[in-house]
């Protein structure tokens, strides 16, 4: 494994080398726009494999396959419904996922055995050129250990996937921060699987009718169950208003506690873990502050949730997520 020298955007070289790693069944680390991604070649079953055994993660969670451009999705989707080709043609490149019917052929690996394939187009000029020069489907799924935060920063992957990555280009920090948007258009209903920066509005307005953000099965998703965004500590949400007090409190008995706020805590046994005014800057930082807060090992991180719409339903829904799990490690 070899880490590129984080305060330079990966050299075209690296890019070539990473595509020549994929093609020999290698595994590459790779920055997107929203999260960095463990990518391998989406038609190598032996590479695919690797994948869920260098994160832990269960063999049934499906995989997100990457292309370059639009162009290249009848290659993993059979059909492409009117909606997708609009969602498409307004978001990609960018943080959205469809969810579309498989393409004969697209290994079980990828799609957890399951009818549907999910597709993006990232933007990130990285993954971009990654992807042009390999030619093909990378299939990525975050590049973390299974059920831990998703890594932003190259530092993120190289801390947790060390040597079980073949290579890890840097292209600096995720510039969105949550994981893409995703949107299930496989059956003609469209439904929003999980939040992201393409907010329900964006796509609503686009498709010019409302999205129900409920799973009708009234099961989660494969890769969706609550603990999927935890980092070690233990989140607990606490209302803004009391957020403070809750976290002094924790302190008291003698928990190592952070408070993930705007401003900063007035109690000296609280760490703060500042966040942005922002609701995108949040967003942007959200990860970054749950990696330092398992950096400093700490055992309770006090969070509240943002109103509203947009994207500060996604930092809702993951932190939402973290704090379900309800054990601390
Ligand atoms: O922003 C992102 O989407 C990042 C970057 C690397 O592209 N990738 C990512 O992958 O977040 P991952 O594996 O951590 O999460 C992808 C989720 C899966 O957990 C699963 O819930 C959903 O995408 N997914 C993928 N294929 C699916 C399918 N066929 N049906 C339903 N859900 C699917
Ligand atoms: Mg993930």
């Amino acid at each position: 494994m070899s880490v590129l020298d984080p305060t330079r955007v990966c050299a075209l070289g690296e890019v070539e080398r990473a595509a020549s790693l994929l093609s020999n069944g290698g595994l590459v680390a790779f920055p997107t726009e929203t999260v960095y991604g463990l990518g391998a070649s989406a038609r190598d079953r032996g590479a695919l494999r690797r994948i869920f055994t260098v994160k832990g993660r269960p063999p049934d969670h499906p995989l997100i396959v990457h292309i370059a451009a639009s162009h290249q999705l009848l290659a993993w989707a059979s059909y492409i419904p009117d909606a997708a080709r609009r969602l498409a043609d307004a978001f990609w490149p960018g943080p959205l996922t469809l969810i579309l019917p498989k393409a004969p052929g697209v290994p079980d690996e990828v799609t957890g055995g399951a009818s549907t394939v999910g597709v993006r187009v990232p933007a990130h000029p990285v993954a971009q050129a990654l992807l042009r020069n390999f030619g093909d489907g990378i299939a990525a799924p975050s590049a973390n250990l299974y059920g831990r935060v998703s890594p932003t920063r190259a530092r993120h992957v190289a801390d947790a996937l060390g040597d079980s990555v073949d290579l890890i280009l840097d292209g600096g920090t995720c510039e969105i921060g949550l994981e893409s948007t995703i949107i299930d258009l496989s059956d003609g209903t469209a439904r929003l699987l999980r939040p992201g920066a393409i907010t329900r509005a964006m796509l609503e307005h686009v498709l010019g009718s409302p999205i129900s953000l409920e799973n009708p099965q009234g099961t989660p998703a494969p890769g969706q169950k609550p603990s999927h965004y935890a980092p070690k500590a233990r989140v607990v949400l606490a209302a803004a208003e009391q957020a403070e007090a809750t976290a002094a409190r924790l302190a008291a008995q003698g928990c190592r506690v952070g408070h993930l706020a705007v401003a900063p805590s007035h109690h000296p046994g609280v760490w703060w873990l500042p966040l942005s005014l922002t609701l995108d800057q949040q967003a942007a930082n959200l990860y970054q502050r749950l990696h330092e807060a398992d950096a400093l090992q700490l055992d309770m991180v006090v969070a509240s949730l943002p109103r509203g719409h947009g994207i500060a339903e996604a930092i809702a829904d993951r932190l939402s997520r973290a704090a379900e799990r309800g054990d601390w490690h």
